[in-house]
């Protein structure tokens, strides 16, 4: 089955082309980042006007790149939430439209499933059961994943998700937005040691997280060397070093923690953070005196991208399900609500 798939839920535009039998045929993306850069993070009604004028010229991109007809495409996913609802409204409408004009059947699909599954798309695929550490810039979960569709959410965060911890710090140190590739640059060259942050929840049990007070703790570490006339890159760098080294080892913990209690060997990790080397450094480390696996996503799919909506639509497409001709998209959505495979 040839799935077009489109995500909009945030501020890239996503375009894929997918095929259950040849797997991915093409894809395409659109990122605003110098569009919202300015304003040091995303304005959503940019947002939702920048997709309106980047879509289609991007789905006739991908049928060129895979020398493919419109007439070829047998289903369509689009990004249903969660997300920004007027971003989700633009990729909604369109694949609406569109499926109703091809007489083919569409499915909204669940932006944090579509991370989750992304890695199935590369050369060794994670087989289920599995424990998924989504990490993006609006979620940080513990997900146990048994098959398409059955999730258990075993932990989340209480407050601010993981990468929008990168992004509020990174802001909060004078760097650009999006933080967290800035802050694993600058990590590169800071010295380890000379400040320790502290690991959010990890002295006491359980799976929850908390971000936001690392975030205050690296802004009063901040503060008191700028007080002290200290504004140096080398101090951002060592501070930065510090940061991403305390989130890195809470997620790892939390991640260790719930293979143990799940009785689990594989782990997956999808979303934006899921690119930081040093997290994949140390989940690998864990995993391998566990004698486990950690599997993740070419980096270009751990961020928003429309590969990971067409193969997770098309999943679904195959299995029977579809959306009526309705227009709707979800700001909030529980990954536990979708029904399973
Ligand atoms: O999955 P994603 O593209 O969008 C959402 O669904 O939110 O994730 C974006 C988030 C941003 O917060 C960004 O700073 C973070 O992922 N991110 C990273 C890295 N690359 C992107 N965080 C840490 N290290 C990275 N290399
Ligand atoms: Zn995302």
């Amino acid at each position: 089955m040839l799935v077009l798939g489109l995500e909009t839920s945030c501020d890239e535009t996503g375009v894929a082309l997918y095929d259950s039998e040849r797997g991915l045929l093409a894809d395409a993306l659109f990122s605003q980042i110098d569009l919202h850069r300015i304003y040091g993070g995303v304005v959503p009604e940019l947002a939702s006007r920048d997709h309106i004028k980047r879509m289609l010229p991007l789905i006739e991109q991908v049928l060129a790149d895979a020398h493919c007809k419109a007439e070829a495409i047998q289903g369509i996913a689009y990004t249903a939430g969660p997300g920004l609802v007027g971003a989700l409204l633009v990729g909604a409408s369109c694949a609406q439209a569109l499926a109703f004009a091809w007489g083919i059947p569409s499915i909204g699909v669940h932006h944090m499933e579509g991370h989750l599954l992304a890695p199935m798309l590369e050369e060794t695929p994670p087989q289920f059961p599995f424990i998924a550490l989504l990490v993006s810039g609006g979620h940080t979960q513990l997900v146990r994943v048994d098959g398409i569709g059955h999730y258990r959410l075993l932990g989340e965060s209480i407050d601010d998700a993981a990468g929008e911890a990168f992004d509020k710090t990174a802001k909060l140190m004078g760097l650009r937005y999006p933080g967290g590739p800035e802050i694993a640059r600058l990590a590169e060259q800071g010295k380890p040691g000379r400040f320790v942050l502290p690991k959010p929840m990890t002295d006491r049990p359980g799976l929850q997280f908390s971000f936001s007070g690392l975030k205050t703790a690296t802004l009063t570490a901040w503060q008191k060397c700028n007080a002290a006339g200290d504004d140096s890159e080398q101090t951002r760098a060592d501070l930065a070093h510090a940061f991403q080294t305390a989130v890195v080892e809470t997620l790892t913990i939390k991640c260790q923690r719930a293979l143990e209690q799940e009785g689990l060997q594989n782990l997956v990790i999808a979303g934006g953070v899921s690119a930081n080397q040093a997290l994949r450094q140390a989940l690998q480390r864990m995993l391998e005196k566990r004698g486990g696996q950690v599997f993740y996503a070419r980096p270009e799919f751990c961020t928003d991208n429309g590969a990971m909506i067409a193969y997770a639509g098309c999943q679904r497409l195959l299995a029977g399900q579809s959306e009526g001709d309705a227009i709707q998209v979800r700001a909030r959505w529980p990954l536990e609500e979708l029904a399973p495979l």
